[in-house]
Formats: structure tokens, sequence, C-alpha cells
């Protein structure tokens, strides 16, 4: 069995209670419980984790080679910032995608530039917590091919 590498950046462990006409009203927790759910589907076993810290999210990077076999990653605000995040990234031979609950493109200009795109095989932006589910269906097609 596959495992992925689920990670989360800042602020998504406020999900719930954070700008819900955003983000909605689910919580990190029901994310998780969603993204195990699917994984189950996929034969994929599921690490979902999450940091407000970019150093943390960089090491857990570091350390995924060799232990899974690829990494789904809402970098949330790091996104728009970490050359370390892309760079721990791009050090990794294994698919990377990228999830966002809300679509950055439409939202403030500073949202618009993604570093992590620039690796990603794929990205999925804008469906809600849902994209999740479809980044595990991607990673699966993905790791079939
Ligand atoms: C986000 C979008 C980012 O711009 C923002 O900083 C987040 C969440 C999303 O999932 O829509 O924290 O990654």
């Amino acid at each position: 069995m596959k495992k992925i590498l689920i990670l989360n950046g800042p602020n998504l462990n406020m999900l719930g209670m954070r700008e819900p006409e955003v983000y909605g009203h689910d919580t990190l927790d029901d994310v998780e419980a969603l993204c195990h759910e699917k994984g189950r589907e996929q034969n994929l076993k599921i690490d979902f984790r999450q940091s407000n810290h970019e150093g943390e999210l960089v090491e857990w990077i570091q350390e995924a080679r060799g232990l899974f076999g690829g990494i789904i990653i809402n970098a949330a605000a790091y996104t728009h910032t970490s050359v370390a995040i892309y760079d721990a990234l791009k050090m990794l031979d294994m698919p990377v995608i990228e999830v966002h609950i809300s679509n950055p493109k439409e939202r403030e200009e500073f949202r618009h530039f993604s570093y992590i795109e620039l690796l990603a095989a794929a990205v999925i932006a804008g469906e809600g917590v849902q994209g999740y589910v479809q980044a595990l269906e991607k990673m699966s097609e993905l790791l079939k091919a």
C-alpha cells in the first residue's frame, strides 16, 4: 500500500471558525477524516499533518524521501512566500499535488503567485475541502501511470 503525506500550512488548524464564507464550516479534523475515507477507497495510506511553522513543514518534506509515494500540500500562506518549501519539494522524486480550499487566483493579488505550482504535478483550487478528495484521486492516477 502506497503512503501519501498530506501537509497543511499555517492557520489551517483554525478551519471551521476561520472565515467560513471563504473556507466553509468543516474543521481540519473533518478534512482528515475525509482523506482517510478516500485513502481507504484508493488503497492509499494517509499521514495527515498541519503546522504553523515553515521550518517544521520543511523538515517533514525532507524526511518524506523514501517513506512516501507522494505529497499533497496545502501550504496556505507559505504557498505565496516560501522559497524554502519550494526548495525542499524540489529535492523529492515523487509527485507533488497542490491543493487550496479557496481559489487564490480569484482573490487578492498577493495570492496569485504560487511557488508550489512551479513544480506541482497538479493544482486543485476552489473546490472547497472536496479538493483534498480530488487530489487523492489524482494522486492515485499518477501513481498507477
Ligand atoms: C489557502 C489559500 C491561501 O492563499 C491562504 O493563505 C490560506 C488557505 C486555501 O486553502 O484556500 O491560508 O491555501
